[in-house]
């Protein structure tokens, strides 16, 4: 089976995806580590969030409204592996609440992979 042919299978559309971006990402504003980070560098959430559901409709609907490209602009060196941990835990959490079934599983996958290509290798 494909992986375009699993996601379908999932039922991952732009309602589930828009579901789990904005509750992961006001878990993230509320975030005692996450929070400030985000804070400062995110000029419009509105905009942020909006850019983060074309992104994960990219990845996981295998469609070209994202230009993945600009992942490789960010995760600043700053960001460490506690960063990271949290980042996937709450990811994790905001997906197994949002998701339906075998989504969450298929999301979670996702951003673990992401993450371990973008993470730092070690850190503090
Ligand atoms: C420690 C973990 C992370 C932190 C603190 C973090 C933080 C940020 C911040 C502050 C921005 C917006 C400003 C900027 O471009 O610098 C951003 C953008 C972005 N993040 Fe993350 N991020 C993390 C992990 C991830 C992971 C694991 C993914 C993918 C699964 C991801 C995907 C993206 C994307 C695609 C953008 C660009 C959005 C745009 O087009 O403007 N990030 N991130």
């Amino acid at each position: 089976m494909s992986a375009g042919a699993t996601q379908d299978a999932a039922n991952i559309d732009d309602a589930t995806i828009e579901m789990l971006v904005h509750t992961f990402y006001s878990r993230v504003r509320s975030d005692e580590l996450l929070g400030p980070l985000f804070d400062e560098r995110v000029p419009d959430w509105d905009v942020h969030v909006q850019r983060m559901c074309l992104f994960w409709a990219s990845v996981m609907l295998l469609e070209g409204r994202y230009a993945t490209q600009a992942l490789r602009r960010r995760a600043p060196p700053e960001f460490s592996r506690p960063h990271f941990s949290r980042w996937l835990q709450l990811f994790r959490q905001s997906a197994l609440e949002t998701c339906p079934g075998p989504a969450a599983e298929l999301f979670i996958a996702r951003a673990e992979l992401i993450a371990a290509s973008v993470a730092p290798a070690r850190g503090a």
